[in-house]
């Protein structure tokens, strides 16, 4: 086992989706993956691996913010042989043309987080999506009718902050959500040349109030996994 995840080797699939939340992982392995075990319950952050379409896939919840989601990443990617991390969560739109229940595609992700900055202070590294993966993932959406963006999100540091004044002028530039994760995990996959994408559907909107309900989530939650499973095999 790693330091946070009890599998042993051979036991985590080298295609992996990453939620957030522990229960969508648990969610996900019940309601899409054929015959899952579970491999970690470690701090409760549950990890399953199962096959989809006959494919190995395993699912592990990664817990919130970009420090949490990169000990699991550092860990699947270093000690267990990962090759495909594929995002699944939330984001809070930015944009007045996004709105609740569409799907977004980060090919980028700004970040205010220290974690990149730490390794290289000097330069602003871009955090990018693999392309493969990003065009696959667009063209299983598109096929299958689903409303989709594709551009910049940003991965912030906090969840509750004072000003919002920043996180509103990078819509302005086109950034089209906010989440907490996906810089991280970009980064992450440069530096130890695997492949990763951030999907999100959107829960909430930060300019206008507006959120989804719960049954809307799960919908849209429902066929944003689709989208990552069929990505992911593909
Ligand atoms: N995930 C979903 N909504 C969010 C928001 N408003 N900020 C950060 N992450 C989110």
């Amino acid at each position: 086992m790693s330091v946070h995840i009890g599998a042993k080797k051979g036991e985590i699939a080298d295609k992996i989706l990453l939620p957030g939340d522990p229960l969508r992982a648990k969610y996900i392995a019940e309601t899409f993956l054929e015959d899952p075990k579970c491999y970690n319950e470690v701090r409760g952050m549950l990890g399953y691996t199962g096959t989809y379409k006959g494919h190995k896939v395993s699912v592990q919840g990664t817990g919130m913010g970009m420090p949490s989601a990169a000990i699991y990443a550092n860990e699947l990617i270093r000690e267990y042989d990962v090759k495909k991390l594929l995002r699944v969560g939330t984001c809070g739109a930015i944009r007045e043309d996004v709105h609740v229940r569409d799907l977004v595609l980060a090919q980028a992700a700004a970040t205010n987080s220290a974690i990149i900055r730490k390794d290289f202070p000097n330069f602003d590294f871009p955090q990018i999506a693999d392309f493969d993966l990003l065009t696959t993932a667009y063209d299983i959406a598109k096929e299958k009718g689903f409303n989709i963006h594709v551009g910049n999100v940003l991965s912030n540091d906090t969840f509750y902050q004072d000003d919002l004044t920043e996180v509103f002028k990078l819509g302005k530039h086109g950034v089209l959500g906010v989440e907490m994760e996906a810089a991280v995990l970009y980064y992450l996959a440069a530096k130890y040349n695997v492949q990763a994408l951030a999907l999100m559907t959107v829960s909430d909107h930060m300019i206008t109030g507006e959120e989804t309900t719960s049954e809307e989530r799960q919908t849209t939650f429902n066929e944003m996994m689709i989208v990552g499973l069929e990505t992911l095999i593909k």
